[in-house]
């Protein structure tokens, strides 16, 4: 099929990206680079530097290479804490890039669109673990901008029968298994990544962010998936929409909780470094646990978490840090 990847050179669609590639389908990688990374281009994939806000960059890239089939949606802007800060930023790239997206998919007759949700879109959870009959009320502005992209698709499936398959990924990490990909991510916030970057010593200590949690050792609990296993499951999200026709919300996550003290103590092993850490506050909006339910991923679409174990997550994070730094 003929694929356009909106946001494909940034960190989850560059895996993308060489997913699609390596499954066989024809790749148009559109970003704007302002996340995104020149290195994270392959390439056996065709490159639009071009803008979700500028509607008709969409147009003609959606004619591109004979016209697309499918279209990937990753381009948004996804710090948790700015985005309670400078919601404006949010509104203008994720809301009206979407309706700028949309009106483009509907103008080309596009078919199908596979969309990078988060976890954020459920909020403080009300049972563990969580399913996607879960109640989604965002507790931060990003998770509001991903549930409204959620509303519009749903729309867009009703009045303009573009079907969709909303992809919610619970905390992805790590790199690809082969080590394919060149370009780290700038400025990370995100745990696994901020410890890497304190063992090749571009930090100098890790903050944890609140220690008296009510888990076993104090800290929060997370559900890390691998970012090769959120890559593959596109494929077969656009895979099944294809084949049935239908759209799709679904988790994805390893169905594994680890702890902030369990992942660093497991990166200090692997790495063969001290990473010095520090008690820090609690970080404001953390809820203490949050573990998925995959069973519908794995249902409708055959999905399964292959190297979501904190082990790959790990070494392949390090192997990427540590042949680039
Ligand atoms: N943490 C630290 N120190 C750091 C960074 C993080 O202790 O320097 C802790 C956090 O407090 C949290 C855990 O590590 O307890 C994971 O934090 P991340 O920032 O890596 O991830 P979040 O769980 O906050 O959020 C991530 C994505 C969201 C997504 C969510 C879904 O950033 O977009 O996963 O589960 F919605």
């Amino acid at each position: 099929m003929n694929i356009l990847v909106v946001g494909g050179a940034g960190y989850i669609g560059s895996h993308v990206t060489r997913e699609f590639l390596d499954r066989g389908h024809r790749v148009t990688v559109f970003d704007n680079l302002s996340s995104g990374l020149r290195e994270n281009l392959f390439s056996g994939a065709a490159f639009i530097h071009g803008d979700i806000l500028r509607y008709e960059q969409l147009v003609a890239a959606l004619g591109s290479g004979g016209g697309m089939d499918g279209l990937v949606y990753l381009a948004a802007f996804k710090a948790v804490g700015e985005s309670m800060v400078q919601p404006e930023k949010y509104s203008i790239n994720n809301i009206i890039g979407t309706v700028h997206l949309l009106n483009a998919a509907a103008a080309a007759g596009l078919k199908y669109i596979i969309f990078s949700s988060s976890a954020a879109v459920y909020g403080e959870p009300a049972y563990l673990p969580i399913d996607e009959k879960h109640p989604t009320n965002p507790e931060n502005y990003y998770g509001f901008t991903k549930l409204e992209i959620e509303k519009f698709l749903s729309w867009y499936d009703r009045l303009k029968g573009i079907r969709f398959a909303s992809l919610r990924y619970f905390n992805a990490a790590g790199y690809d298994i082969k080590g394919r990909i060149r370009g780290l991510e700038q400025n990370p916030a995100n745990l696994i990544p901020v410890i890497m970057e304190n063992a090749c010593g571009i930090r100098k200590e890790l903050q944890i962010f609140g220690g008296d949690y009510d888990t076993p050792d104090g800290t929060c609990i997370r559900d890390y998936v691998h970012v090769s296993d959120l890559a593959a499951a596109h494929a077969l999200a656009l895979d099944y929409i294809g084949r049935t026709g239908k759209s799709v919300t679904v988790n994805l996550g390893s169905e594994t909780g680890s702890s902030v003290l369990e992942v660093l103590e497991t990166a200090r092993r692997i790495t063969g470094k001290p990473i010095p850490s520090r008690p820090a506050g609690r970080r404001p909006g953390d809820p203490a646990r949050l573990t998925a339910s995959a069973a519908l991923a794995r249902e409708l679409l055959g999905w399964k978490a292959e190297y979501s174990d904190l082990e790959t997550l790990i070494k392949t994070s390090w192997n990427a840090y540590r042949s680039s730094n």
